[in-house]
């Protein structure tokens, strides 16, 4: 009876809250910054991905029940059900999926609607077999997976504005319908045929103009490539010795990340004329570099992202916190959501990884949310019987038992309604940033400076050193604001354009700290070497000349500081001579040896710091990390254990601190002075202890 009641109520408020015109609601564009608890009509968005077509319906009111009594407020359906929605060119069928919503909104659950397009019907692409992408061979995929479809194609294009406009109609004044996801996890196949060359070529006039621009831009003449008409010219795709133009495949990923965000944008497109008062999203993927998200989510309402934090090493909260960071940064004034959260092991055609203990994934609902989610959506409520993903475990299995996991997400739904108030508002703020550039990621893919570089783990090297040091972190891209930060991280800048030099100049000449490293500045924006002397147009700024590098494959080197520590350094060495700047380090062995590895140079108010190789050991950037928080004035947390994650959030007035133990042990962590437990309300001593697999959410007062 109490439960009749209590659904009357949740019901009665949703009309409600829908009824009352929201002020973005009215307007075309939502002003920024979204407020993702506001558009969950108060309530902290802790949802699942739930696909009902894959059960019986007799199941739905049980497992909305289930639901409810977890603290889940929120579902994502529907991004794979087109066939069920169009089961015949033209002819929808959405009936199932309006019962569907009907019990989980009476449940209290609102839904976003997934656009199904990352999964065409079988009968669409028998229908038009060119809507399949072609790969770099010339041969177009086969049904029977997702994501397989070429971008261009016309027919895919019409079938996507027909589903897309059939759903917005239906769905337009929904009151449980509070949002879209276009598509799913956009991204790749590159496609190769006629029609996406053609599209390439058009692209490719627009920027150019004139054939002998292009020609001049990419180098042409190298092997005699001049292209004399707009036709000839190729694609990246599979040639003789695998070789290309790098220049070529620079831009042809770039015009494959605008097609990405061009066709994102015709869905947005339509969605906003029909159903102008639901908010728009998509789900990313994180670290994934094939997209410039930075541009892709200025189409969007917020950004939502998928976390898969499982397949790394489960304390190493590090992967999974710079995903949230590059996440955050590519909308930067606002909060983000995770729409697929981790819920069990992970797995296709054999599981691809160890069983998380079940209280870890509480720490990493938390983690998400210290990293600035103000919403977690967990993948997937139940594990499929079906299908490719039957390893892929939602929270819970095959039978529907309320298992550990079960128990643990259904704690944390409590927690966060309970934190919604002081959680409401606030934000990471950061005073240093990492810049990822992602023309540097595309150089990178098509050239690579050596076998054993990763582009990522130069970025973990630097973060990691922060956060360990209890330090937050941005993320930056080329188009963002520079202007708040004392310390801008850029490792790797291989691509550089006049504008980002511009950029980092005035950061540097306003007082700011700049740390580059190696393969810094040796590209121009065509991916065309540089003629100057490196690290090119910022050789000024780093006060050092390179004339000599040595990549080593599979070597170590030695690099020895001026106070005589010796740290081991492997993958590249710029051998530095420096012009202005002062030797931090010198290298220990080779032909090498005694001239400069790392250097530091003065300028005004400003300092920039050129480390010209990557040590295979934390401890040396754990060092420059200090040097430079101690010259910026940034407060550390000393004596942060292993595994154990120190996050902020704030607001006016409010500090909300998070203490994430990844680890099997109790740990201990100190912090400047007693603060309020947020769930308790008890005091904590600062000397705070934190059990296995656990979290304290503290405040002051
Ligand atoms: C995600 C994807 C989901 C599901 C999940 C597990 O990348 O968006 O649809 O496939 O992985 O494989």
């Amino acid at each position: 009876m109490r439960m009749r009641v209590g659904l009357g109520l949740v019901v009665l408020i949703s009309v409600f809250a829908f009824a009352v015109p929201r002020g973005w609601a009215q307007q075309k564009v939502p002003p920024k910054p979204f407020d993702l608890i506001e558009w969950n009509g108060g309530k902290f968005i802790f949802g699942v991905d739930y696909y009902p077509e894959h059960w019986e319906e007799s199941q739905w009111e049980k497992d909305a029940a289930m639901m409810q009594a977890a603290g889940i407020n929120f579902v994502r359906l529907a991004e794979f059900a087109w066939v069920k929605m169009e089961p015949a060119e033209g002819r929808f069928d959405l009936a199932w999926l309006d019962r569907a919503l009907k019990v989980l909104n009476a449940h209290g659950i609102k839904a976003v609607l997934g656009t199904p397009t990352a999964s065409p019907p079988a009968w669409l692409m028998a229908k038009y077999p060119d809507i399949a992408a072609m790969d770099e061979n010339g041969v177009r995929y086969r049904y029977g997976s997702r994501r397989n479809y070429c971008l261009h194609n016309p027919n895919f294009i019409a079938a996507t504005r027909r589903i897309v406009t059939a759903m917005a109609e239906h769905y337009k004044k929904h009151p449980g319908v509070i949002g879209w996801q276009i598509d799913n996890e956009l991204g790749e196949p590159y496609c190769y045929d006629a029609v996406c060359r053609a599209a390439f070529q058009k692209w490719c006039r627009v920027k150019y103009q004139s054939l002998d621009a292009l020609n001049k831009a990419w180098g042409t003449i190298f092997w005699g490539h001049t292209y004399l008409s707009w036709a000839e010219i190729p694609l990246p795709w599979n040639t003789l010795y695998k070789a290309f133009n790098p220049s070529l495949a620079l831009d042809y990923r770039r015009f494959h990340s605008e097609a990405t965000r061009d066709y994102l944008r015709l869905q947005v497109d339509i969605l906003r004329q029909i159903a102008p008062g639901q908010a728009i999203t998509h789900n990313a993927m994180g670290m994934y570099d094939g997209i410039d998200y930075s541009d892709l989510h200025t189409v969007l309402d917020f950004v939502a992202w998928d976390n898969y934090p499982m397949f790394a090493d489960q304390a190493n909260y590090a992967g999974p916190g710079l995903s949230h960071d590059l996440m955050r940064g590519t909308k930067p004034k606002q909060n983000f959501m995770v729409m697929e959260q981790q819920s069990g092991l992970p797995g296709w055609t054999t599981f691809w990884g160890r069983q998380a203990a079940p209280g870890l994934f509480r720490v990493w609902d938390y983690q998400s949310v210290a990293h600035g989610a103000d919403g977690v959506c967990h993948f997937r409520w139940r594990t499929s019987r079906y299908g490719t993903e039957q390893y892929w475990q939602g929270i819970l299995d095959q039978d529907s038992y309320p298992n550990a996991r079960y128990q643990t997400v259904s704690r944390t739904g409590k927690e966060l309604g309970q934190l919604t108030d002081l959680l409401r508002g606030s934000r990471v703020v950061s005073s240093v940033a990492l810049l990822v550039s992602p023309d540097t990621r595309w150089a990178f893919q098509i050239q690579p400076p050596v076998k054993d570089f990763n582009y990522n783990q130069q970025l973990h090297h630097y973060y990691d050193a922060f956060r360990h040091a209890g330090i937050s972190v941005d993320v930056l891209f080329p188009r963002s604001d520079f202007s708040k930060y004392k310390v801008i991280v850029a490792p790797a800048l291989f691509v550089l354009d006049e504008s980002l030099v511009e950029k980092l100049t005035t950061f540097v000449k306003n007082g700011g700290t700049l740390v580059l490293s190696y393969r810094t500045g040796v590209k121009d924006q065509h991916n065309v070497f540089t003629n100057q002397t490196l690290p090119g147009p910022l050789a000024e700024l780093a006060g050092v000349a390179i004339h000599d590098y040595d990549p080593q494959v599979g070597q170590e080197q030695e690099v020895v500081a001026t106070d005589g520590t010796h740290w081991p350094a492997r993958v590249w060495f710029d051998i530095l001579d420096p012009t202005t700047a002062q030797t931090l380090a010198t290298y220990g062995k080779g032909y090498y040896a005694g001239k400069a590895a790392a250097t530091l140079n003065r300028l005004g108010n400003g300092t920039v710091f050129y480390i010209g190789t990557e040590f295979s050991s934390p401890e040396p950037y754990a060092r420059l990390v200090d040097f430079i928080a101690k010259e910026a004035g940034l407060p550390q947390l000393a004596g942060l254990p292993q595994g154990v994650e120190f996050a902020v959030r704030e607001k006016p007035g409010k500090k909300i601190i998070f203490l994430l133990n990844y680890t099997e042990n109790p740990q201990k962590v100190t912090l400047d002075r007693p603060y309020q437990n947020a769930l308790t309300g008890e005091s904590e001593a600062a000397e705070v202890p934190i059990p296995a697999f656990d979290v304290k959410v503290l405040t002051n007062r």
